[in-house]
């Protein structure tokens, strides 16, 4: 079974995604981790993200491994753990760039739907319901204004030990949600089917018990009804 949550950044869905995945038991994925790595190694390895041959060279070359441990996950580049280093500002910054790369974008997508087809997962990204995982038994997607998710980013960012002013965040999250909206490669869209939530007034807590419930109530009308 596939659970896709979809959403702008800092809408909430990594917290929401994890927790749902613990109390149905299954496999947490977040997708923005895996395109926050490939954009770690392009900038380690001095990448012009212009010089369409070289990116790919990396992406060919890289190697990624994301799996859950205990409630954290854990994303290893070349065989190092990046989970922290891939949160910083300057990987940030950049992602939206790398992800609209369309080779970037399959060879990721390629990695979710394999890890999808062993495993029940909540996964959690900007195309999952629409692109990844078109037939999904269940789709979400998230929203919160933008003063809500910089405050979010903020103390993320805080707990990194990077201090951001809110007026800088909102800048930048405006951006990122043009960049990841108008992009030609799977641009970030609520899929017609999916259950949209705006987290802004609610907490962590409503965000899972919402989900899970409509999860646990439209399986049991499935299995009812059959549909
Ligand atoms: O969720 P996040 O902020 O960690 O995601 C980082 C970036 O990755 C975000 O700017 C958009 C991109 N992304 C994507 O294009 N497709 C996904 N499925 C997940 C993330």
């Amino acid at each position: 079974m596939i659970v896709a949550i979809d959403g702008p950044a800092a809408s909430g869905k990594s917290t929401t995604a994890k927790m749902v995945a613990k109390k149905l038991k299954m496999t947490y994925l977040d997708t923005g981790a895996m395109y926050r790595a490939v954009t770690l190694a392009l900038l380690r390895s001095n990448t012009d993200l212009d010089d369409y041959d070289s990116v790919c060279q990396v992406v060919d070359e890289l190697e990624l491994d994301i799996y859950d441990q205990g409630s954290k996950t854990v994303v290893k580049l070349d065989g190092e753990d990046v989970s922290q280093a891939i949160r910083s500002m300057q990987v940030t910054e950049n992602v939206s760039a790398v992800s609209a790369v369309k080779y970037v974008r399959e060879a990721m997508v390629e990695i979710q739907r394999n890890i999808g087809k062993k495993t029940n997962c909540v996964v959690e990204g900007r195309d999952i319901g629409t692109i990844v995982f078109p037939e999904a038994e269940f789709k979400f997607f998230m929203i919160a204004d933008v003063e809500t998710r910089a405050q979010r980013r903020q103390s993320d960012l805080l707990t990194l030990g990077e201090e951001r002013s809110l007026e800088e965040l909102i800048k930048d999250l405006k951006i990122r949600d043009q960049k990841d909206s108008t992009r030609s490669q799977s641009p970030l869209t609520k899929s017609a089917d999916a259950v949209e939530i705006d987290t802004t007034h609610f907490s962590i807590d409503e965000q899972v018990k919402l989900i899970v419930n409509h999860i646990n109530s439209k399986s049991e009308q499935r299995k009812k009804y059959g549909k």
